[in-house]
Formats: C-alpha cells, sequence, structure tokens
C-alpha cells in the first residue's frame, strides 16, 4: 500500500496516540486509556486511517480505537492524527485476531467497524482471514448491548460468508444490509480510503450493521 510523503512527525510526539498491548490476561480499560468515561468505538484494519480520521473529527465525544497489522501504517495515521491536534484516538499495533481474543474488556465498545477487512477472503486463504467464527464471537463479547457491528466488503462472496457467520450467532441481530453508495448513518457516512477506490472503479460495495441483543 503506497503512502504518501508527508512531513515526519517525530516518534516521541506519535507515543500518545499509540496504545501498547496490556500485559497478558490483561484487558484494556478505556475510561484509563482516555482519561473519560466516554463511548468507545473500535475499528479493526484501519489502513491509511480515512475512517478513524474523519469518524473522530466528526464525533468528537466518541472515543475511537484502532487495531493495525501493519507498523508503517499504524505510523503514518498517527501522524496524520497529531497533525489534526486529535486526542481522542488511539492506535494499536497488532493482530487484530489476537486482541479482540483477549485484551477487549467484555461489554465495553459502542460499536466495532470492520471496513474491506483483509485481503485473504478466498477459500484457500481460510487460514489466514480476519473474518473468522472465533473473530466474530469475540466482537459480540467486546460490544455492549444494543452495541454495533459494522461491516462492508466489495467481493460479494466475502460478504455472504460473512453474514451467514454473523446470522448464526444469537446474540446479535441484523438492523441493514445491502449495497452501499457511501456508508451511512452517524460516523459511518464517513467513506474509507478502500470504499472510495472500489466505488471510484465502478465496483458495488456490501455492507451490513448487526446490533448486539440486550442481555
Ligand atoms: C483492504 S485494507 C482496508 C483498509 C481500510 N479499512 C479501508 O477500508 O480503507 C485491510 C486492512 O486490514 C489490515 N489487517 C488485515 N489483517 C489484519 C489483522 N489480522 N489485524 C489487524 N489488521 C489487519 C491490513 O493491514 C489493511 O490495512
Amino acid at each position: 500500500m503506497g503512502l504518501r510523503r508527508l512531513k515526519r512527525v517525530p516518534l516521541e510526539q506519535l507515543q500518545p496516540c499509540l496504545l501498547p498491548l496490556p500485559e497478558p490476561g490483561a484487558v484494556f480499560d478505556w475510561s484509563a486509556v482516555f482519561g473519560n468515561g466516554r463511548p468507545v468505538e473500535l475499528e479493526v484494519g484501519f489502513g491509511k486511517g480515512g475512517f478513524l480520521v474523519a469518524a473522530a473529527q466528526a464525533e468528537p465525544l466518541v472515543n475511537f480505537v484502532g487495531i493495525e497489522i501493519e507498523r508503517a501504517l499504524v505510523l503514518y495515521v498517527a501522524g496524520r492524527l497529531v497533525r489534526r491536534r486529535l486526542g481522542n484516538v488511539r492506535l494499536i499495533h497488532g493482530d487484530a485476531r489476537q486482541i479482540v481474543a483477549r485484551h477487549l474488556p467484555p461489554d465495553s465498545l459502542q460499536a466495532i467497524h470492520v471496513y474491506f477487512p483483509d485481503p485473504w477472503w478466498k477459500r484457500r486463504h481460510r487460514k489466514r482471514r480476519l473474518f473468522t467464527p472465533e473473530f466474530a464471537q469475540g466482537c459480540v463479547r467486546a460490544l455492549k448491548p444494543q452495541g454495533r457491528l459494522q461491516v462492508a466488503t466489495d467481493v460479494e462472496e466475502y460478504f455472504t460468508e460473512i453474514l451467514s457467520l454473523l446470522h448464526g450467532i444469537p446474540a446479535l441481530k441484523p438492523v441493514e444490509r445491502g449495497r452501499a453508495e457511501a456508508v451511512t448513518s452517524g460516523p459511518c457516512s464517513v467513506i474509507t480510503n478502500f470504499q472510495r477506490k472500489a466505488l471510484q472503479q465502478g465496483r458495488p460495495v456490501w455492507r451490513a450493521v448487526f446490533e448486539k441483543c440486550q442481555a
């Protein structure tokens, strides 16, 4: 993924945006991380940060956390956040499959955004995929009751598989589903880098929103 050359922000100025993993066996304490008790939303695989940056600007009273496996992208997006003085975002470098399974406090997130999850959508790449039954269960555990899991992809076959996975989880109910010109409602009216590319190239984008049922 090519990164635009931006004037480099020194690493020490990026540090406040970067969130180290907790000790093994421990979960994040969002109030301690952000210094307030505002709602928290997670984006998994934020890429160049199109969604995170725009959503954090649009919703200053919401805290955003992003997980990204590529360190270069984490540093790139941290630079974007520092330049815009956005204090309501923290970035975690690591594999979301492990972080979601091990380190998210239960019933703690208002929303989880997974947009254009990964390049491993083919059946033969199943082992490398982000969206597995374990990942989906981890997301459900971390959502608050009525919290939302929002998914978009331009791969229809993958979308169908994700839908059948999520429909099979009794704690989730479908709220919206369909083709998107733009991801709608709330901070998700924001278009991601991959979504922009897909729409520019005339490829359809598929999106779905599921809500966690009340306990
Ligand atoms: C196709 S890009 C989409 C980026 C962005 N969400 C967008 O819509 O523009 C997928 C992103 O997910 C990241 N990713 C893939 N697997 C991951 C994992 N297991 N944990 C964290 N990030 C992951 C990739 O590094 C990449 O940045």
